[in-house]
Formats: structure tokens, C-alpha cells, sequence
């Protein structure tokens, strides 16, 4: 049987501002059962990456409650919620956010080497590396690798640790059509491989339709498509 791990009830977030409170989040319930994979879309500036941040447990919310593999995040300071993360989720954003000053393969094992630090390490990065097609690419600096397959790094980076949840956050983005879709191809069959739950902010309504759920955002609240709530 699926459990939820990562649920909302009535999330909000407000950010004081020079003139005002700017209420950028209200009432968002959704609640993400193991190994399901879930699209959230939104015209640009409607929250998706606050709301992703939030549920990520990287920010806390305002009002309201996030249960994050059953564990309630609000009541967490930072380093606990880091705690809960670790060894668990994943992330991969529109822009890769790797290391510019270590090889792919340092890359990759830097999230295994917080975890463990005995011999496999390198080897099991090496795995992830040649999983997404980058077994001759091991030992380049990102700005020696192009766009995509500097994705395809943050990719192996982030499944490297087989996580539970996934968040991505318009990992097409920044990508050529053609590229994209080889990343979003690589990314679906990792998630199959690995029965991962994926939470993906796009703005591609086909990569949303692809997921098992799709929510938009829009004035700040959540309203699932295609589906009552
Ligand atoms: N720390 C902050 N202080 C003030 N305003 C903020 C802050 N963080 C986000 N905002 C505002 O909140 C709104 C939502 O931002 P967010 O980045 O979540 O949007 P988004 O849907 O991810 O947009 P995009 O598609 O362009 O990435 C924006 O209007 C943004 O300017
Ligand atoms: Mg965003």
C-alpha cells in the first residue's frame, strides 16, 4: 500500500516587504503518496519555486503544516530539517547548480560522502555517471560539459542516493527542446527505476502530463487539474 510521504494542510507564506505583506502562497493542501509523480504549473512569478521550497523543507511556511516523511517541519530548526532530508530527497533545478570547482564525478559523490565515507563511494558515483551517459565524461569541470549534459550530472547527483522524493524545479528549462527531452526521458526512467516521488515545477504543459497528478498555481492557491481536489 502507498503511504503519503510529504502533505500540506492550509500552507501559506507571506513575505514582509518595504511597503507591505506579500502574500505569495494561501491555503495550498496536497499531499504526495510514495512513488507518485506530481506536475506543478503557474504562470512566472506565482510561487512555484516558493512552494517547492517549502515543501522541501529548505523554508519554513508562514501558517499551516508540512509533514515531511510524517515528521511536521514547522516546529524544526534548520540543521533538523537537514536531518530529514538527507538521504532522502533530491533536487535538480533549471540551473544545475554544480560545482564549478569539482569534476562530475566529485559532483556526484558529494552526497554520498555526507552519508558514508568508506570505499564505494567513488565506485557507486561512477555508477550514476554511466547510468546517465557519462562514463568518458568522469573527471570534467562543469564549464567543460554542455548544458544538457551538465544536467544529466545534477541528475546522477541527485539519484546517486536513491532518494525517496524528488524535487525538480523546471529542470527543462534551460535546455533546447531536443536536449530537454532527452533529460526529461532520463529523469522518468530513473524515477520508474528507483520508484521515486517527484515533485517538478514546469512550465511544459506535455512534461505535466506526464506526471500521475497535475496542480496549477495560480493567485496563490493550488487547484488540481483534470480532477476534484
Ligand atoms: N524573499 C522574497 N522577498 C520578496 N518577494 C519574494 C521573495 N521570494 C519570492 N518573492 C516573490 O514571490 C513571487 C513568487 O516567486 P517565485 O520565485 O516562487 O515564483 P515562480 O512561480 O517560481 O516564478 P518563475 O516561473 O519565474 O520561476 C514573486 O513575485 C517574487 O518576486
Ligand atoms: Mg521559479
Amino acid at each position: 500500500m502507498k503511504t503519503t510521504i510529504l502533505e500540506t494542510n492550509a500552507l501559506t507564506k507571506s513575505i514582509p516587504t518595504s511597503d507591505k505583506l506579500l502574500t505569495i502562497l494561501t491555503g495550498i493542501d496536497l499531499s504526495v503518496p510514495s512513488g507518485e509523480s506530481i506536475a506543478i504549473t503557474g504562470t512566472s512569478g506565482s510561487g512555484k519555486s516558493t512552494l517547492l521550497g517549502l515543501l522541501a523543507a529548505l523554508d519554513t511556511p508562514t501558517s499551516g503544516s508540512i509533514k515531511l516523511f510524517g515528521t511536521e517541519v514547522g516546529a524544526l530548526t534548520e540543521d533538523q530539517r537537514a536531518q530529514l532530508r538527507l538521504g532522502k530527497v533530491g533536487f535538480v533545478f533549471q540551473s544545475f547548480h554544480l560545482l564549478d570547482n569539482l569534476t562530475a564525478l566529485e559532483n556526484v559523490m558529494l552526497p554520498l560522502e555526507l552519508k558514508t565515507n568508506d570505499a564505494s563511494v567513488r565506485e557507486r558515483a561512477t555508477k550514476a555517471l554511466q547510468r546517465v551517459g557519462l562514463g568518458e565524461r568522469l573527471n570534467h569541470f562543469p564549464t567543460q560539459l554542455s548544458g544538457g549534459e551538465q544536467q544529466r550530472v545534477a541528475i546522477a547527483r541527485a539519484f546517486v542516493i536513491e532518494p525517496q522524493l524528488l524535487f525538480a524545479d523546471e529542470p527543462t528549462g534551460n535546455l533546447d527542446r531536443a536536449t530537454g527531452h532527452e533529460v526529461e526521458e532520463l529523469l522518468f526512467s530513473l524515477v520508474q527505476d528507483q520508484g521515486t516521488a517527484l515533485v517538478m515545477v514546469t512550465h511544459d504543459e506535455e512534461l505535466a502530463a506526464r506526471c500521475q497528478a497535475h496542480y496549477h498555481l495560480s493567485n496563490g492557491v493550488l487547484v488540481k487539474q483534470g480532477g476534484a481536489l
